[in-house]
Parts: C-alpha cells; structure tokens; sequence
C-alpha cells in the first residue's frame, strides 16, 4: 500500500494519539458537561464534537475517532470504570469463564452508540480528511482484564500466559474476535483507516512477544483484508524494541507506528517497505524552548525523508502541552520540504 494512495493531497500527513483530549481547552469543556468519561464514549453527539475539536483547530490529516480500547472488555460484560487520577479499573477476571461472553449481536447493540458515533462524525468530516478507528489488541486488553488496572509489573497477567498457555490462548481467541467484530463494525459505520494499539507489548519476551502479540493481530489482520483489503491497518506493538522486525514481517499491518525510545535511524535501516508512522516524544512537546522542539521534529524528518512516512508522536500527547508547541509541530511539518 502506498501512502500517496491514502492521503492523496499531503506529502507528509499529521495527526496526533489523543489528539482529543484534556491538552485542549474545548475538551475540558465539553468533558465537564458529562457525568463520566465513559458516558462521553457512549454519546454519539459528543464523540463526533469531540473527535473534530482538533480537526477545526489545527487542521490535522486525519481524526481519530474519540473512544477507548476499553469498551470492548466493558462490552463482555467486565465493568470499566474510569477513577479521576487513577485510570481505568476493572472487574477483575482470572479465567475464561469469569467473561460474559455475548452474541454479536449483543456485543454491537451494546456498542452501537460508538458506531452512531462514527456515522456522525464522518458525515462531518471533511472528505479530504481521514476518519481512523482503533481497537486495543487483545494482549493489552488481556493486561488491564486480568490486572484490573494499569499495572507497575503485570505479573498477574504474565504468570497465566507464561504458566498456563492453554487458559490464556481461550481468552487472547475470544478477544481477537470481538476485536475483529469491533473493527468491522467500525468500518461498516464509515472508518477509513484502523490502528491497532498494542501498548503493552513492550513487557513480553521474544517467544511470549510472538504468541501472545504477533499471532493474534496476524490472524485479526488476515481477518480484516479477507473483507477490507482497502482498509490501511497501522500496528502499534509500543516499546516492541528490536521485535519490531518480527512484527511487521509476520503481521502484515500496512503502516508501522513506532514509539519514542527505538532509534529513528535503526527503524530506518531495519524496517524496509513498510510506511513509519510516530516516534517524536511527547515529552518535546512540553519544552519552553521552541529551538530544541523544532531540532528534534527535523531529526525525524531527515531521518524519513526518502520514505514513506506520517508524522505522529511515541505516543499520546501530554496533558499540559501547550498549544503553541502544536502549532509550531504542524508548521514545521508542513513548511517541511521532502
Ligand atoms: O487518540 C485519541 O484522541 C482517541 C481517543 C483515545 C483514548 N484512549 C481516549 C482517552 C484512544 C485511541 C485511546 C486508546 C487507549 N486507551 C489506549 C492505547 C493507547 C495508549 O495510551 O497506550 C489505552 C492503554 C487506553 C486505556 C486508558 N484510557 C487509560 C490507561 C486511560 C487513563 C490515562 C489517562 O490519560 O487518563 C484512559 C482514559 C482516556 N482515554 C482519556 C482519554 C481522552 C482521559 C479521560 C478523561 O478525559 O478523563
């Protein structure tokens, strides 16, 4: 796939993780009108209101759809609950039993305002915009399901994939179908383009790195070119090191997002004919200190130049960003000269 074929108007396209969110004065005051940050993921008006916030203001390439990896777990029964400070918590489960498995029908009636959501937003949307969904893979979704939380060590998770592979492959199955079935869904109500973030695949080693994060979203991407084979899939596997080869070879994702510790210059010399996506550290975008801003974002320019590649962070923007340092991010982008 080519990039030129996706974004057919921008030499380097720009967007940004949680390009929605508290950065923005207009989130702040949207997200005060509602009671929790699920009800805001569960209101189709405010999920496309939200999801173009950024789009109006900075004139990005592409909006990500204003949602969360975790209404899947919430949709099979494990209550998610966002605590202010703390992040997500749920229900805990330990085996496969512990879910509450749903028909498909359940599961996209339970999620249908998220695809009302879509539709809205898309019907908005600038055409010469793209409209990204996203789904957590079910690595990660398996880490907040069995740990509960965000975890400092994740060896509640660990220990099952390591210890009892057979358990943990029952519940990383069912997750990769819902996640297929959330995916079409999405693409069904109007996405153009679908990320898989696999935020925690960073903690595994090399042969549980393959089991539990490259099969999974493999059989999910074969799942979704067998019917979608239009649809440009980005892999985030985030902190996947030199795992990153494995990954794309064997997932056959499109693009490859890349977080902010791997080298740009190591991406460049390793990771052939794959369009790159991210690495700027969102930490850069705090800096009073325009000058070392602009440095940083040309090294990831000048390292991409010859290919393909769109500009986006290691991962979501800060909540204290300011946004001047946006704005001076997307200039320079686009005053870039490839
Ligand atoms: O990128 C976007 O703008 C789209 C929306 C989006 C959110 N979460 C909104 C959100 C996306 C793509 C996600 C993905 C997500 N959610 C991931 C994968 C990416 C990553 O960050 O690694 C993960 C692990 C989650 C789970 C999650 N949701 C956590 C750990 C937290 C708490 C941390 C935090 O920033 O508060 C959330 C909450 C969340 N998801 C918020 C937003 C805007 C903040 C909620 C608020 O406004 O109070």
């Amino acid at each position: 796939m080519y990039l030129n074929d996706i974004f057919p108007s921008v030499k380097i396209p720009i967007w940004l993780m949680r390009q929605a969110g508290r950065y923005l004065p207009e989130y702040r005051d949207t997200r005060a009108t509602a009671k929790s940050f699920l009800d805001l993921c569960y209101s189709p008006d405010l999920v496309s209101k939200i999801t173009l916030q950024p789009i109006d203001r900075f004139n990005f390439d592409a909006a990500i759809i204003f949602s969360d990896i975790l209404v899947i777990p919430d949709a099979l029964g494990v209550k998610v609950k966002f605590v202010e400070k703390q992040g997500p918590i749920l229900d805990k489960i330990t085996k496969f039993i512990d879910l509450n498995i749903p028909t498909n029908e359940r599961f996209t009636k339970f999620l249908e305002n998220v695809y009302l959501g879509i539709k809205k937003t898309k019907d908005i949307l600038p055409k010469n915009k793209k409209l990204i969904g996203f789904i957590g893979a079910p690595w990660t979704l398996s880490t907040y399901l069995i740990e509960g939380q965000s975890s400092k060590t994740f060896s509640e998770v660990k220990k099952i994939a390591y210890t009892d592979p057979v358990e943990f492959n029952k519940i990383i199955e069912i997750l990769a179908e819902f996640c297929i079935l959330h995916t079409t869904n999405q693409i069904k109500a109007g996405v153009d383009i679908i990320q898989i973030f696999d935020s925690w695949s960073g903690i595994l080693d090399s042969y549980n790195f393959n089991k539990w994060v490259i099969s999974p979203t493999a059989y999910i991407v074969s799942r979704i070119k067998e019917k979608y084979p239009q649809i440009p899939i980005i892999g985030f596997p985030k902190d996947a090191d030199f795992n990153y080869l494995e990954y794309v070879q064997n997932t056959k994702v499109d693009i490859l997002s890349i977080d902010s510790n791997i080298p740009i210059t190591w991406v460049n010399e390793n990771v052939k004919d794959i369009i790159i996506q991210g690495n700027l550290d969102p930490c850069y975008l705090l800096s009073k200190d325009q000058e070392l801003l602009k440095k940083q974002i040309n090294n990831i320019l000048d390292n991409l130049k010859h290919r393909e590649h769109i500009f986006n962070l290691g991962h979501g923007i800060l909540p204290n960003t300011p946004i001047e340092n946006v704005e001076l991010l997307i200039e320079q982008v686009r005053n870039y000269e490839k």
